[in-house]
Parts: structure tokens; sequence; C-alpha cells
């Protein structure tokens, strides 16, 4: 098989993907649209200016701009809309089932119901498994730079929807935020019987993966790169077959690498980690899944048994259950059956 015929099978493999934040989704036509829809005044003048604001240097950076850009999102609508365009593009890129973080105290903070924000997205879900036949769920993910306190009513807030709400994780601003922060709220998330994941090992060190593991009872480690600082956190993920959603274009794009060449990710598979890999906020890292996988394929030109394992990892890493898992894995079989 030539590289490119490795790269073709890696790019129409089907596959999940467990590691985007809705969020970041946003496109800046679908936010200047939402911005003059909602009357609604974003601080560029137009969707070059905002482009070319795309250059960061931590994973703050991105974070105040990513913030600034969800307040064009208002109406119910909004949020369908927001989430039918990532679906529609994960579709085309393969991905059969999605699980799909939300921030709700990024919006009820500005005043948005928490009802409008779970209804609109999960319209969305609604007609894009109509349209494009894609599995979606919804993980509730808490924003570690505020209280522990803040998110407990977060928590209390969303309790009367827990029906559609598979899971709960905790993203924002790493540093200075450990998961010890947030033990009394994972430990009720885990009492609502949903599982949990936890950001961990993206710009803070790997003590916060033990954290997340051993107090908060993470069963995904998101992003999880900072794993190859310390060899017996990287082995315990490995011997454990923790999964860690790795974000490949995030990772270069907030400068947790400074080129994709020198990414853990060949590290971390050789370790014999459970790596998944995954866009995290594709409006804003340069593309979607198959572009990280363009991306991955250039610097370390994996062979077609590597991309096979990453997309049946994404399966078994999912939440869904066993007779979907089953179903989706036997039709990545099909599909490399007849790509031989
Ligand atoms: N929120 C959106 N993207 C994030 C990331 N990469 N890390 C932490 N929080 C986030
Ligand atoms: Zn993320």
């Amino acid at each position: 098989m030539t590289a490119s015929d490795v790269l073709s099978l890696a790019l129409g493999m089907p596959k999940a993907e467990l590691h985007v934040h809705i969020e970041g989704t946003l496109e800046p036509e679908l936010a200047f649209a939402l911005a003059r829809r909602n009357g609604v005044a974003l601080p560029y003048a137009d969707e070059a200016a905002l482009k070319a604001a795309y250059a960061f240097d931590s994973l703050q950076s991105f974070l105040d701009l990513y913030y600034a850009c969800a307040d064009v999102l208002r109406t119910r609508d909004d949020f369908r809309d927001l989430m039918l365009a990532y679906l529609e593009r994960a579709a085309a890129d393969g991905v059969i089932h999605a699980e799909i973080f939300f921030d709700p105290q990024t919006h009820t903070a500005r005043g948005i119901p928490f009802a409008t924000v779970l209804d609109g997205l999960d319209d969305g879900l609604a007609e894009g498994a109509r349209r494009w036949g894609i599995s979606g769920r919804l993980i509730l993910c808490f924003l570690r730079h505020l209280s522990e306190d803040e998110c407990l009513a977060t928590l209390a807030e969303a309790e009367p929807y827990l029906a559609r709400i598979h899971g709960f994780g905790l993203d924002s601003s790493e540093r200075g935020h450990p998961p010890s922060q947030f033990v009394r709220l994972f430990a009720r998330c885990r009492e609502l019987g949903k599982p949990v994941v936890a950001h961990a090992g993206e710009e803070g060190p790997p003590e916060y993966i033990t954290e997340a593991l051993d107090l908060l009872g993470a069963r995904r480690i998101d992003h999880g790169v900072r794993a190859v600082d310390d060899p017996a956190v990287l082995t315990r993920l490995a011997e454990e077959g923790i999964p860690l959603t790795v974000c490949p274009l995030s990772n270069t794009r907030l400068c947790v690498f400074k080129e994709m060449r020198e990414h853990s990710l060949p590290r971390l598979l050789a370790a014999g980690a459970k790596v998944t890999l995954n866009s995290d906020d594709p409006a804003y890292f340069g593309g979607y899944l198959n572009a990280n996988i363009r991306a991955v394929h250039e610097a370390f030109h994996f062979d077609a048994a590597t991309w096979y394992r990453l997309a049946r990892n994404s399966f078994e890493a999912s939440f869904a259950s066993d007779a979907e898992k089953t179903a989706w894995i036997a039709r990545l079989d099909t599909y490399f059956a007849a790509a031989r």
C-alpha cells in the first residue's frame, strides 16, 4: 500500500469522535451570521479580522477568544444550527458517533436558560441523526476556572435533564486549577450514575492525570499528552487501558508542542496507551477530524494497522452500549476487509 493509499484508508474509516467542544465548532461565517441575526457586536470587524486573531500562544489565549465568540449564541435555534453544522462536517469525515462537550456555564452566566442550550443542541442531534445517520450524545463540561460551588449549582440545574446528559467533564484553564478542587462535584456526578471524564495533562503536569483518575474517577482522560513526562503515569494508563482523547492540531496550535513531529502521540502509542484522535475546537485549530488525520499522517506515516487501532479505540472508548460498539466495530472490520 502506498502512503497515499494509507491516507485515503484513514480518511474514509468509520470512526467516533470523543473530544469536541460544540462551542469550538463555531466557524467565523456562522459567528457573524448569528451576530447579525441577534444584533450582537463581535469585537472584530469581519470574518477575516476574526480569523487573523486565531494565533494562539497558550490555552488561555485561545479560551479568551472562544468565550468572547460564544456570546453570539443566544436562542434555541442558534444552538441547533451550531450542532447541525458540526454534524454535517463530522459525517463528511466518516464520524458515525460523536460524544460532544457543551459548556452550559458559558451561556447561563450570560442569562441564557440552561433549557434553551440543551433543547437547541438536542434539536440539532435529532436532525443530524435523521439527515446523516450520525449518533450523538452530550457531555456536560464544568468550567474549572469557576469555583466548585458554582459548578455544584450548575449540576443542580442540570439534574432535571439527566436523561439527556450522557456524562460529565471538566475543561477550561488547566494550570492552577487541579482536579483535586472538584472532588465533591464529581462524586455527585458519579452518584447520579454518569461516566465522568476530565481534561488533564494538556498544559498541566502528569500529576493532574493521576488526580483525575484517583480523585474524580475519570473514565477517560482528555488530552493526557503530557503523560510522557512521567513514565509511571504512562505505564499506568497503558496497563489500565484508560483511553486518552488526543487532539493533535489543538496541541500544536496551542503550543503544547512546537510542531507535529514533536507531538507525544507516537510515544503514547509505543507505550501501549489506548489513544483516540479528535478535533477539540476544530473551527479554531485548522480543521475537523480528517484534518487531524492528515496532519498526523504527514508527520508520522502510520501504517494501516495503526489507523485501524485508532479507529477501533474510538469505538471501544466511547460510552455507547456494548451492542452499539459491536455493530460499529463490525462496520470498521468490513471497511478494512474491503480495502485489502
Ligand atoms: N475548552 C475548549 N477547548 C479546551 C481545551 N483544549 N482545553 C481546555 N478547555 C477547553
Ligand atoms: Zn478539549
